[in-house]
């Protein structure tokens, strides 16, 4: 009986997961970790993933614009997104009469699919390991500068062959490890993706700012787009005459749901991390940059929100604007305060304190002190060059001084810029921003690092108040009829005008006092990282490392799982229909539902529908959109966010509370049919259950 429990015991130790599911895997080196997601219940091979043979799939995931991730449901190109991704796509079709991001958008056939300009999805066509060819004719004698000349002149030549012939092929030589490693990427571009089916952002952005990145969830961001290309199936521009793209492979969907402890992988194009970072730069984000730069943004979002609660209007105008400003302050607020609980300055101390007793004598030697001092002198510059990026640059009308003089010579450019500017243009917004950032501008940061423009402004004004009255009252930018007016024999006096004087002011500062230091440092900190990345794969030998996100396809696999965000808290993984009832408040517009959903509730049977649920997947922005699947490689949802508690995971991952937050499927297909009665859609889906 012991003997048998011990064996029970033995058994069960062996077929327990590991708990860590850290880590963004390459998909071409899957084979790499196939053994692991298989010990945790994947079913499919490493050749189903990723295959340059066979259709596998990494066809069915694309880069969905420029920086979320989209997958393909169907062989006549039926694309699911998030409805933040496809967001601003919805915003530029509404206006006040037809509001597609209030009352939600569905074609009720393909003649009525949106189309939009501007918007590609990338296919990933096969990625592989090019270092050596990229580093041909680089010796180690050689600066960091020389260096880089090599690598561009190689990477040149690769991606130019790697293009050539081919339609709509785009290439690109990515650095991983800091340049230890280079792999090339080459994508097939899609540029005609039109709008089939978006729903109300009551639903698709439901909780709205005061929801995202938390924790029990119940947003449905999703958005349906279809990809269409040439009679050829290649891709070509929008044209009445393309046909709906027939894709090599297209995921299958799974209704059964997910359970505590199912395996879950998320396919896509996480934007950035830095996992392998040395402490002096994570105390830079922790206690200067996000706390900083969360000050700056606050000012901004109260008086973005205190217009936008005034009029309906204003909301429209600046909704896409407010949600972006404030989804990294709140992503912020999370990662400076995880970074200080999960103690990851000292932490990282505590590393480099044995890495350096390790390096003793090695080519490492000296490595951690010559990176703290890098960041030693860089970060005041770079803290300078994020109050720029975070003030003067975020005023509106400056940076649309600088497009209307780019394009001076060209009426049709200018007329265009002009009309998407003031359709979203309110004055009192910029104005009363423009005060606020200029003020903490001189308030925060050290006198030594501000522009003598900023200085002599101030002083000449007395208050940022005054210089903004003035600016406005002078510029010719805040009206519409004088800048549709302008030619190109106008450039002496767009040159003049006080805005654009302000914004190249601000340019200048930042171009020869802080570019060129900053620039220098992160030079030598990009060299001495690219060692330090090394000397950690030697001083860890039984490590396996990942490259840090840069928006290339990566696999994350991990299972469904709650967490506690606090003692004595535990969060279960899965949220419900009844939940959003329970947060329904018709006087608070981020939890006013649509009175359809309201009344389907009130019928019966829908309490359990599930709506969002909680994974292990190491995730980061750009995983947005994401195809989240099951052990045999279906459908089961989309991942549209992380907790909040969770978000240092861009640092450091701790199994314990990061968690990705996706929409289960079954919601996405519960609101096609219920909620826009769209579901002609699901004839062209697979269903496996
Ligand atoms: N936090 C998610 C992400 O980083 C969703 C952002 C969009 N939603 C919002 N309320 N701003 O992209
Ligand atoms: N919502 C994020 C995005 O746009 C994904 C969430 C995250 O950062 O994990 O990509």
């Amino acid at each position: 009986m012991k003997r048998n429990l011990l064996l029970l015991l033995v058994f069960l130790a062996a077929i327990q997961p590991l708990r860590a599911d850290e880590g963004m895997w390459l998909p071409a080196l899957i084979s790499q970790r196939i053994a692991d997601m298989q010990a945790k219940g994947f079913r499919l091979s490493a050749e189903d993933v990723y295959s340059v043979n066979q259709a596998s799939l990494k066809d069915a995931v694309v880069l969905f614009g420029s920086g979320c991730t989209g997958e393909l449901v169907s062989d006549e190109g039926l694309l699911f997104t998030n409805h933040h991704c496809g967001y601003s796509y919805i915003q530029r079709h509404s206006s006040v009469e037809h509001d597609y991001l209030k009352d939600g958008f569905w074609a009720m056939n393909r003649g009525e699919e949106l189309p939009n300009r501007g918007l590609t999805v990338s296919f990933l066509d096969r990625m592989e390991d090019v270092t050596d060819a990229v580093l041909k004719g680089y010796d180690t004698s050689m600066t960091e500068a020389q260096r880089d000349s090599v690598v561009r002149v190689n990477s040149r030549a690769l991606t130019a062959a790697a293009t050539a012939g081919g339609k709509g092929l785009r290439a690109s030589v990515e650095a991983l490890y800091y340049g230890n490693q280079y792999f090339l990427f080459v994508f097939k571009v899609y540029r005609d993706v039109r709008l089939v089916g978006a729903p109300p952002s009551s639903i698709g952005k439901f909780g709205g700012d005061t929801d995202n990145w938390m924790w029990p969830r119940h947003t449905g961001d999703f958005s349906i787009f279809r990809v269409y290309a040439g009679k050829d199936n290649e891709p070509a521009d929008y044209s009445e005459d393309n046909v709906p793209y027939r894709p090599k492979k297209s995921f299958k969907i799974s209704r059964a749901g997910v359970k505590e402890g199912d395996f879950t992988f998320v396919y896509g194009c996480p934007g950035s991390t830095k996992e392998y970072a040395m402490s002096e730069d994570v105390r830079y984000v922790s206690e200067f940059s996000d706390p900083q730069k969360i000050a700056l943004r606050t000012l901004r979002l109260d008086n973005i929100k205190k217009y936008m609660d005034m009029s309906q209007a204003v909301r429209i105008q600046y909704s896409s604007k407010a949600a972006s400003v404030s989804n990294a302050w709140k992503k912020w607020q999370g990662e400076a305060k995880g970074i200080e609980k999960n103690d990851v300055v000292n932490v990282k101390r505590d590393y480099e304190r044995r890495f350096k007793a390790w390096a003793k004598g090695t080519r490492y030697e000296g490595l951690v002190e010559r990176l703290d001092s890098l960041f030693n002198r860089r970060n005041p510059y770079y803290l300078a060059y994020e109050y720029y990026t975070e003030t003067a640059r975020t005023i509106e009308l400056l940076s649309f001084a600088s497009s209307v003089r780019n394009n001076l010579e060209n009426p049709q450019a200018l007329a265009n810029t002009a009309e998407s500017f003031y359709k979203d243009y309110f004055r009192p917004i910029d104005e009363e921003n423009f005060v606020a950032l200029m003020d903490a501008f001189g308030k925060n940061l050290p006198e030594d690092f501000q522009p003598a423009y900023y200085k002599e402004k101030m002083a000449a004004y007395g208050s940022a108040q005054a210089w903004a009255d003035d600016l406005f009252a002078r510029t010719l930018f805040i009206d519409k009829d004088k800048v549709l007016a302008l030619k190109a024999e106008d450039s002496d006096k767009v040159e003049a005008d006080p805005a654009l004087e302000m914004y190249d002011a601000f340019y200048d500062w930042y171009n020869e006092d802080l570019r060129p230091v900053i620039n220098e440092c992160n030079s030598e900190i990009n060299l001495a990282y690219r060692d330090y990345m090394q000397g950690q794969m030697d001083f860890e030998k039984d490590k396996a490392f990942y490259p840090d996100a840069n928006l290339t396809l990566r696999v994350a696999y991990g299972h469904v799982e709650g967490y506690a965000p606090a003692d004595g808290v535990y969060y279960y993984p899965v949220s419900t229909l009844k939940g959003i009832i329970e947060k329904d408040d018709p006087n608070i517009f981020d939890y006013d539902i649509p009175q359809r959903l309201r009344d389907i509730y009130a019928e019966g049977g829908h309490e359990d529908q599930p709506v969002c649920f909680l994974a292990t997947n190491h995730t980061s922005g750009g995983n947005s959109g994401s195809p989240v699947i099951n052990a045999d490689g279906n459908l089961i949802g989309i991942n549209f966010d992380r907790v909040w508690e969770g978000t240092m995971s861009d640092i450091v991952f701790d199994p314990e509370i990061c968690r990705n937050i996706s929409l289960d499927i079954r919601y996405l297909l519960f609101c096609i049919e219920q909620i826009g009665g769209a579901s002609y859609l699901f004839d062209e889906m697979t269903f496996v259950d």
